[in-house]
């Protein structure tokens, strides 16, 4: 009785004092505001190299921006302004981000995207970004990407220029020559 007691408290206080807080979507949103005039506050990047992030998972949101504040992954002046953030600011952000609504589909060339969908399965990148490209856990949501944005990146971790987390991203990108690569952001760019 008195162990089950003690546990209890011990539970208790735990959870009170070294869990972080919950992710707080609304002071997210507080805290983004100046990531709006690049990313938009509905999440959509306002220039074709710019991502969005509507969507995203929000713990792929929390580990990329924690790389660009470490200076591992560095681009678009990122690393400054990922540098103030702690930790649970960057939970507070990545909640907001991942609640707002989906980029919308985009229409495009249609034999393209049928081969960038083909590729796609021969390649299984669906075994990671999901079957919709929605994405999961820390694999980037890539349904509804800028398309710029995305053959950027992926060349980038083709040639090493950005690292990735475990390198099996690395690899898979290593398979996929130009041409490959444009219809699968064709591809990609085209899902809801
Ligand atoms: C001046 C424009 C600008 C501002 C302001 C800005 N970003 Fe970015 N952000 C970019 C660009 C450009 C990239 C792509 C970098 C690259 O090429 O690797 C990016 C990339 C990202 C990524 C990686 C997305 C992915 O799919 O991997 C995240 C997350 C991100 N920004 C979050 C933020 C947050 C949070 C803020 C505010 C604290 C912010 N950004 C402010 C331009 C900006
Ligand atoms: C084994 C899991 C895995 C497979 C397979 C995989 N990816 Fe990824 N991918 C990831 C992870 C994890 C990331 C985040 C990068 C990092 O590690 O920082 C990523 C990132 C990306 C990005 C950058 C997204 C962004 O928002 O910056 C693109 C584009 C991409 N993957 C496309 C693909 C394509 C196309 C394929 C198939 C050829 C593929 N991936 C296969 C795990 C995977």
């Amino acid at each position: 009785m008195m162990m089950a007691f003690f546990n209890f408290c011990c539970l208790m206080s735990w959870q009170a004092f070294a869990a972080p807080a919950t992710p707080d979507a609304a002071a997210g949103k507080t805290k983004a505001q100046t990531c709006f005039a690049c990313h938009g506050e509905n999440g959509m990047g306002i220039e074709p190299p710019i991502p969005n992030l509507a969507a995203q998972p929000p713990l792929a949101i929390f580990y990329q921006l924690v790389q660009f504040r470490e200076g591992m992954r560095k681009g678009g002046a990122m690393e400054s302004f990922a540098k103030p953030l702690t930790d649970n600011d960057i939970r507070d952000i990545a909640a907001y981000f991942s609640t707002l609504p989906p980029p919308p589909a985009r229409e495009g060339d249609v034999a393209k995207i049928s081969i960038g969908k083909q590729i796609a399965q021969q390649q299984y990148c669906n075994s990671c970004h999901a079957p919709q490209f929605q994405g999961q856990k820390q694999v980037s949501r890539l349904a509804g990407q800028s398309k710029d944005y995305f053959i950027t990146q992926l060349r980038n971790i083709r040639s090493g220029t950005r690292v990735d987390m475990d390198g099996t991203m690395g690899s898979a990108a290593r398979g996929v020559s130009d041409a490959q690569i444009d219809a699968l952001a064709e591809y990609a760019a085209s899902l809801p």
